[in-house]
């Protein structure tokens, strides 16, 4: 069993049999309060959804970002696409995603939407672990892999 990082409804319940990633108790523990954190920069007046995501790069680089949402509604930016365009700014088009936890302060499951998935996808490794709040407040370990089995991958000839 997880310990519980989360000060409020977060509870983790998963055994470590049901958890695929060997990150430490204590680094899964810290992405998700950086998660939670940088979810509180949120901008999202339409929906007072606020969501956050840190991600673990391969080189052991954390970065996060949150949802930015516009007026016009469809131009919003989920905080995995923030958080990966920040990465790939900050230390180019080679990142590769180790982890991502995915937080909101809404106490909510929500899992990552499907233009997320496809954008982690992009910067995955085989083994890419996403952590994301499932209901009853059960923090969910999987990986891309499950999350988006058939991404679209282009294929140039
Ligand atoms: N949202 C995310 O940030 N990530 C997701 O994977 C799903 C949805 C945001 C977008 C919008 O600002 C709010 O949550 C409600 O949909």
């Amino acid at each position: 069993m997880l310990s519980n990082p989360a000060p409020d409804s977060l509870t983790h319940i998963m055994s470590s049999t049901e958890r695929p990633s060997e990150l430490p108790p204590a680094q899964i523990a810290d992405l998700q309060q950086r998660a939670r954190a940088v979810a509180e920069h949120a901008y999202a007046p339409y929906s007072k959804f606020r969501v956050g995501a840190a991600l673990l790069l391969t080189d052991g680089t954390i970065v996060t970002g949150c949802n930015v949402e516009n007026a016009s509604y469809r131009l919003t930016t989920c905080a995995e696409q923030a958080a990966i365009a920040t990465a790939v700014s900050l230390h180019g088009p080679g990142i590769r995603i180790r982890a991502v936890a995915i937080a909101n302060l809404n106490a909510a499951a929500s899992e990552p939407c499907g233009a997320c998935r496809q954008t982690i996808h992009e910067f995955s490794t085989p083994d890419t672990i996403v952590f994301y709040p499932s209901a009853f407040g059960v923090i969910a370990e999987t990986t891309i892999a499950k999350l988006l089995p058939a991404a679209f991958v282009l294929e140039n000839s």
